[in-house]
Formats: C-alpha cells, sequence, structure tokens
C-alpha cells in the first residue's frame, strides 16, 4: 500500500477537529462581565446551551439553559432577587438548579432539577467550571491587569467556526505573523523559531529582536512613529488551554524628550468551545498606558480586528477541508521546530484528558 501522505504514527491531537477535546475540570471563560446582567442571556459553551444571569444583588451566575418541565429556555425568563423565572409556566429556580416554585401546585417535583455551573469573575470576564465542582483545585488565572487603571484594555469577540485548539496553536506560534498578516501587522522580522519553556505550569515562549520598526497596530496606542526603529521582546504566556497573553515588550532607545522609552502591548488570546466545530474567541490588546483615547483605541481595534480575520478565514477553511476530506485525518502532519509551543500545548491537553479519564486516540 502507498503509504505516502499517510499519517503513520496516528496523530491524535487533530481528532480534536471532528471529535470533542476539550477538558471539563477547569475555568472557561464564559462571557464578558458586562455582558452579564439581571436580564439573562444564552450561550453555547462545551456544546452545552448555558444561561448567564445576574441576581438583583449583582451575583453572577450559570444554569443549563433548559427548564425541566417542558424544556423552554430559561434564558427567555426573567430574575426576580435571586431567582430565575422560566417564561413558560412560571417555574423558579435557585443558582443551584433547584425547583423554588411551581405556580401551580404546592409541592415541587423532587425532579425538578436543573445542572448549575460554578462561576467566577475575574478581571474582565465570568470564568465558568463545567467538569466536577468536587474538582476546583484553583482559581481562574490572573488578569488583574485587565481592570487596573494603569492600563487601557481593548476587547473583541468573534465566533470561529473552527475547533479552538487550532486558535491555541494559532496564537502560541506567531511565526505566522510574517506571512499570514503580512499586509497588517507587517511585522516581517519574526522568522526564526522562539525558546520555549514552562514556567510553573506556564508554557512560554521568548525571543529577542533587533531594532525595526514597531508593528504599526500598536504604534497609535504606544504613541511612537510607524517608522521609528525599536527594540522589542516577544513574550508569550499560556496560563492553562483557556488563555494565553502575547507581550510585545518595546524600548524606545532614543525616546523624544519627557516620554517613556518602555511600553507593553499585552495581546490576550481567549478560547471556549461553543457548538461542535466552533469556538468563542474573546481577545483583548492592552496597553501599560492609561487612559488611552477612544480614537486611538477605534483605530487600533479597527487593524487588530483586520488582521484576526485573516486567522479566522485560514483556520474555518482549514476546519471545512478535513471536516469535508475522507481521508479526514488520515493524513501526515509535520511538525517544525517553531511548533515548540504548540507541540507543549498538545503535551498539556493529553496530560488533562488523561486526569479525566480521557484521550483522543
Ligand atoms: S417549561 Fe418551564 S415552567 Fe413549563
Ligand atoms: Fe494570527
Amino acid at each position: 500500500m502507498n503509504m505516502q501522505g499517510k499519517n503513520p504514527k496516528g496523530q491524535r491531537i487533530p481528532n480534536g477537529m471532528l471529535v470533542d477535546n476539550y477538558p471539563r475540570n477547569m475555568w472557561w471563560v464564559a462571557a464578558y462581565s458586562e455582558e452579564v446582567t439581571t436580564k439573562p442571556i444564552t450561550r453555547w459553551l462545551l456544546e452545552t446551551p448555558v444561561v448567564l444571569y445576574r441576581l438583583e444583588d449583582g451575583t453572577a451566575a450559570a444554569l443549563y439553559d433548559r427548564c425541566p418541565h417542558r424544556w423552554a429556555p430559561l434564558s427567555e425568563g426573567h430574575v426576580s432577587g435571586s431567582k430565575i423565572i422560566c417564561p413558560y409556566h412560571g417555574m423558579e429556580f435557585d443558582t443551584n438548579g433547584n425547583c423554588t416554585k411551581a405556580p401551580t401546585q404546592t409541592m415541587m417535583p423532587k425532579t425538578a432539577q436543573i445542572p448549575s455551573y460554578p462561576v467566577r469573575e475575574a478581571g474582565a470576564f465570568v470564568w465558568i467550571w463545567m467538569g466536577d465542582p468536587e474538582a476546583i483545585d484553583r482559581d481562574p488565572p490572573d488578569v488583574a491587569y485587565q481592570v487596573d487603571k494603569d492600563w487601557s484594555f481593548i476587547t473583541g469577540y468573534m465566533e470561529v467556526a473552527a475547533n479552538w485548539i487550532l486558535i491555541r496553536e494559532n496564537v502560541m506560534d506567531l511565526t505566522h505573523i510574517a506571512f499570514l498578516h503580512k499586509n497588517t501587522f507587517k511585522q516581517d522580522d519574526w522568522i526564526t523559531a522562539p525558546d520555549t519553556y514552562w514556567e510553573g505550569e506556564s508554557i512560554c515562549y521568548e525571543q529577542e529582536f533587533d531594532l525595526a520598526p514597531l508593528s504599526p497596530l500598536f504604534c497609535a496606542g504606544m504613541g511612537l512613529p510607524e517608522d521609528k526603529p525599536i527594540k522589542r521582546v516577544q513574550k508569550g504566556t499560556m496560563p492553562s488551554l483557556a488563555i494565553s497573553f502575547s507581550d510585545w515588550k518595546v524600548h524606545d532607545p532614543k525616546p523624544e524628550r519627557g516620554r517613556r522609552s518602555d511600553f507593553i502591548m499585552r495581546g490576550c488570546h481567549i478560547v471556549t468551545p461553543s457548538t461542535k466545530g466552533k469556538t468563542h474567541y474573546f481577545w483583548g490588546a492592552a496597553f501599560d498606558v492609561p487612559k488611552i483615547t477612544q480614537e486611538v483605541a477605534e483605530k487600533t481595534k479597527a487593524s487588530v480586528v483586520a488582521a484576526f480575520n485573516e486567522d479566522k478565514d485560514l483556520l474555518q477553511k482549514l476546519q471545512k477541508n478535513v471536516e469535508n476530506d475522507p481521508r479526514g485525518l488520515d493524513y501526515l502532519e509535520v511538525t517544525l521546530g517553531a511548533d515548540g509551543a504548540g507541540v507543549k500545548v498538545r503535551q498539556l491537553l493529553n496530560n488533562k484528558l488523561a486526569a479525566e479519564g480521557r484521550s483522543l486516540g
């Protein structure tokens, strides 16, 4: 048999493109905090419909978005005090998913119970734990800078019709910037592989660059001219499979009089599995510069969205090819030196799945 083009080692991580590959026992981002109000919203998370809402005292809550009576979406209902009321026949539920009132009878059916999910607020986000609550062993990652007044935080969201691991690997290997983003980032000097290493449980990459103009995407936020040569260090950190940061640490060797010489732009990449084959991608671009103007924020956001749409477009086409190709995953996959961080991501994912008694192959 001609094995050319086959994957002899049976690469299993790409299975995630076709079957469920997300760990349950970890914090995922459910929403921006500001999205969650006393008006319930629905969102598919980990292939599960979830209603997200706030009690009248401001506490965020999450339940399975399906009433146990006749399956109405609770997200179409409303909040009263500490309860959410089903829009169909008025049953009430507390944040543990227990029915506390069935309007037409005095006894509550014992079975009237819905799954509830622990939530925590950290930085700009509401985080959700959809696995075993007994397995909660940590807080969500530290993202305090997102609400620090000394930083300006630009945010965005896009739904991507590709498996979450494709986006995670994409943002942990920025050597694609010089190619896929040559017309947007215009940072064409990143053509060698960075060092990659573990920092505790975080996966990191790091690389220093000599004098070169900074990507125009970030010049306005730092108040730098687009053609000015600067030095920079690119440091990536992935504290969990749900979130990673890409720091652009910029050093201007010849700052204008009275101006700073060092700046950070912290990219933030958050992925949460949605329905099968789809991913919520929450992103942020933060400058360690307080109160950048709305004009600069809007300009930066527009350029970042244009660049991230290039990733979205490519990853969606990649996913579709694999889904539609009769060969599916039966194809070789080559790993390069620049995939150091991505390989660690796969190790971490394998370990997390194994800890849950699961495997991709
Ligand atoms: S469907 Fe919810 S109360 Fe009937
Ligand atoms: Fe990209």
